[in-house]
């Protein structure tokens, strides 16, 4: 029996060839992290779910970091809290929506929800579960502190898989209702990003990705534990057994597709981008905070800014602020990935913004890696569809299948001279948010 892996957003699945018939022998999930799903006792959907994004929860992201305090949640869990993130959420509900929090049964993550439907059973993988600020998550166990705090129970929380291994099969109803065989394997799956990072062959020790989807991401896989001590990045479990460290900003691709839909009206996003011709030589810095952010300033209230506007400003610079923007944005994060010690030459690159190939120049510049491009571009979904395999016995390892699928497209690396210009820029643009953070203080809510 030979296999293949067939990506597509949400679910993916693992389609083997037995003889001259194509089968689909597995399906593995992948999904926006953090999201709120609460089940009643009927298993039924309480509310609509809470996404990653939300930044309803200051006011109990400030309890938990600052009430309970930074060091105590970041010893339970390895992380603080961050509005976005599961268990804030929780007691949000529990503050504002009491007769819904008493309803629950089962607190679930986005994919973990369609796992359930497609297999019956209530589970959750690690590296999913690492963004919900309820595991522990060196120790690969649910943090009984973290519980009590919340007021929740363990039985209330999905059993707990690594995101290759088997959860079930596909229940017998549904494989009747799809033409499929009741055989077809349900694995545990992953997180959108630490599913991306499968996808990208962002396995083994110090290998890093950058997605610039809709939110934007660095993510530095390790084989042991590591801590970020500013706690600006997350420290999560990845979808291999091991580890990773991640910064996730809250806007990426969605403020280029903000300013050029939303504002210029246009679609022609290619045709806007011809215009970009000086790299390194903006004077206007663009901030894109456009939903508050979450690493590394941890700041519902910061928003996004045009800064060094003149009369010669000129459309093209705003659109080439808006990108470059992004690209500091991950530099910031990456700078603090870099306190921490790990060391990358390279990264592979995935998301919709990484089509663009003056924006994945500018992220080679910025952060002076060389950045790889993989021939599948449908990281979360294809890295969804590798754990099925190794669910399904495919492959001994994640490692080894990221090793035998992955391969790499093409790639840039930095040009000295351009790497210098952006560091200037870097140095104008990294002063910009701690001069306004107290104005967007007074400004925002
Ligand atoms: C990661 C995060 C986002 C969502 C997007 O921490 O919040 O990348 O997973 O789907």
């Amino acid at each position: 029996m030979q296999g293949c892996a067939r990506g597509f957003d949400g679910g993916s699945c693992y389609v083997a060839q037995s003889g001259n018939c194509h089968i689909i022998g597995g399906i593995g999930c992948g999904g926006q992290m953090h999201g709120l799903v609460i089940l009643d006792e009927n298993d039924s959907v309480i509310r609509p779910a809470i996404l990653w994004n939300d930044g309803r929860t200051s006011h109990e992201t400030d309890y938990l970091n600052n009430t309970i305090g930074r060091e105590k949640i970041s010893g339970y869990t390895a992380n603080i809290a961050f509005p976005g993130f599961t268990a804030p959420k929780i007691l949000w509900l529990k503050n504002n929506e009491p007769e819904n929090y008493a309803k629950i049964r089962k607190i679930m993550l986005p994919k973990d929800y369609l796992a359930y439907k497609l297999s019956g059973v209530h589970c959750t993988d690690f590296s999913d579960a690492s963004g919900m600020l309820l595991l522990d998550v060196k120790n690969r166990k649910w943090s009984r502190e973290m519980c009590e705090i919340c007021g929740i129970t363990e039985a209330q929380l999905p059993k707990l898989f690594e995101s290759y291994e088997k959860v079930g099969n596909l229940k017998p109803e549904l494989a009747a209702k799809l033409g499929l065989n009741e055989s077809v394997v349900i694995a545990a799956g992953a997180g959108d990003n630490a599913a991306a990072a499968i996808g990208t062959g962002t396995v083994g020790n110090s290998c890093c990705n950058v997605s610039l989807g809709t939110s934007g991401t660095i993510f530095i896989s390790s084989d042991e534990f590591r801590l970020d001590e500013n706690n600006a990045l997350h420290s999560f479990a990845h979808a291999d057994g091991h580890y990773h460290l991640m910064g996730c900003m809250l806007s990426a691709a969605s403020c280029n597709k903000w300013w050029l839909e939303d504002i210029l009206h246009t679609k022609d996003y290619s045709g806007e981008q011809a215009a970009i011709k000086k790299l390194g030589e903006n004077h206007v810095f663009f901030l894109p905070y456009l939903m508050g952010e979450r690493s590394p300033w941890n700041d519902p209230f910061a928003r996004g800014t045009f800064t060094g506007i003149t009369m010669d400003t000129t459309r093209a610079d705003l659109t080439q602020a808006v990108l470059e923007g992004v690209a500091f944005a991950v530099r910031d994060m990456y700078e603090f990935a870099k306190k921490t010690g790990v060391e990358v030459t390279s990264t592979k690159i995935c998301g919709g913004g990484a089509k663009s190939e003056l924006w994945r120049k500018m992220i080679c510049n910025i952060l002076n890696l060389r950045v790889e491009v993989p021939v599948s571009e449908e990281g979360p979904g294809m890295g969804a569809a590798m754990l099925a395999m190794v669910a399904c016995g495919e492959y001994s390892s994640v490692e080894a299948a990221a090793k035998s699928i992955v391969k790499v497209a093409k790639s840039e690396s930095p040009d000295p001279k351009l790497v210098a210009k952006y560091e200037s820029c870097y140095q104008k643009f990294r002063v910009i948010y701690p001069a306004l953070k107290n104005v967007f203080g007074k400004i925002g809510g």
